[in-house]
């Protein structure tokens, strides 16, 4: 697999954001949304908001292509940066021009930059979110989401577009969108790990499991952040593979076990004092969650501590909906819940809610103890 690196997954866990001036700032950034949407005829704002997915392609395509990377060193002129990269001048004037024109590259003549916007499209910046932008954008996902009104007729999942399977077969099966989705995981986790790193106190135990962990970005900023800590970590063997730099990076290889390991049909290590699991509850539906997670209990000790990270949808105001949607389409029957909808699947399978911390991401710590 593709375990290229940005520099930000080889750096010390930086501090976390401070909660309130980053929910102040997200109201901030809504309220200005809100007032921009309704300054111009709404026929063409919506038409607009409707075609963010053709930005969305475009920016697509300038990590696709090895634009943006090619742009990283400073502006190119149009057609060197064609020929180098094997495309068409053409085309490319056209691509680069319509970024440009939206503000989202600097055009000097036949020349274009990236912006500080587009920054992070390039695989080396600090904060790449190149991997995301591949995944949100790919073929794979604009199938999926082509199906969305069938899903909503149905209240069904339309994964067997692609198989009979489910997403992690298939991924095993298509080598470039393994790396892009577990890269995307990876980015996503990097920039939120530092605050559920913190979230918790996981200083005061000894031993913990990311359980589904991917690449151990998650745990290995857990254990950087509290050096008493060991850890295991557990996912497939495929994706356990692209570990080793990420653990080593963070410098807690020696006091972490990586385990190619089945989270869902298997066993999963037993007596540890601490389980976290992330962004694994909303893909799985209640009902398939079931006999996984009384298996994780069965492998806790009485006072063993279940970390769930997800979205939790609050009573009102906003959250992440889209991904609610990403998971109704690609998901065995997965969601995003709400705090009541999480007791109901603990307390379903032996746990008992304790509660939630909220952080500066758009996801919570979901804490329960066995029942
Ligand atoms: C949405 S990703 C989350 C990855 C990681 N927890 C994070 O937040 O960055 C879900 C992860 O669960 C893993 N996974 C899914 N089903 C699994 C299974 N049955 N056994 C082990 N790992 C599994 C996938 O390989 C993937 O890494």
């Amino acid at each position: 697999m593709n375990t290229h690196l940005a520099p930000a997954d080889l750096t010390p866990v930086p501090p976390a954001p401070p909660l309130g001036p980053v929910r102040f700032g997200q109201r901030l950034q809504r309220a200005l949304q809100r007032l921009v949407n309704r300054m111009g005829p709404p026929q063409f704002v919506l038409m607009d908001l409707v075609a963010q997915r053709w930005r969305a392609d475009a920016l697509g395509a300038l990590v696709r292509l090895g634009i943006a990377d090619a742009l990283g060193a400073g502006p190119m002129e149009v057609d060197a940066l064609a020929r180098r990269l094997g495309l068409h001048a053409g085309a490319t004037y056209r691509l680069l021009r319509a970024l440009a024109r939206e503000g989202l590259l600097v055009e000097q003549g036949r020349a274009f930059g990236l912006s500080p916007l587009t920054e992070p499209l390039r695989r080396d910046h600090p904060h790449s979110m190149a991997n995301m932008i591949l995944e949100l954008s790919c073929a794979r996902n604009a199938h999926l989401w082509a199906r969305l009104s069938e899903a909503v007729q149905s209240g069904d999942g339309v994964w067997e577009t692609f198989s009979d399977g489910n997403l992690w077969t298939w991924l095993d099966a298509h080598p470039d969108e393994h790396a892009a989705f577990h890269g995307a995981m990876r980015e996503l986790t990097r920039e939120g790990a530092p605050s559920f790193a913190r979230a918790y106190d996981f200083g005061r135990h000894r031993t913990v499991a990311d359980l589904g962990g991917g690449t151990g970005h998650l745990l290995g900023a857990i254990l950087a952040v509290h050096p008493n800590l060991r850890g295991v970590l557990v996912d497939a063997a495929q994706v356990v593979a692209g570990a080793g730099p990420v653990l080593a990076g963070f410098g807690v290889a020696d006091r972490c076990e990586v385990v190619a390991g089945d989270i869902l049909d298997g066993e999963i290590p037993a007596g540890l004092d601490v389980y976290v699991a992330k962004n694994i509850a909303h893909g799985v539906s209640d009902a398939l969650l079931a006999a996984p997670m009384r298996r994780w209990r069965q492998a806790m000790r009485p006072d063993s501590v279940l970390v769930l990270i997800d979205v939790v949808v609050p009573p009102d105001g906003p959250y992440l909906g889209f991904l609610d949607l990403q998971m109704l389409l690609a998901s065995q029957g997965g969601r995003e819940r709400t705090e009541a909808e999480f007791a109901t699947l603990l307390s379903a399978n032996g746990f008992a809610l304790d509660r939630v911390i909220p952080t500066p991401a758009p996801m919570s710590l979901v804490v329960a103890r066995p029942a």
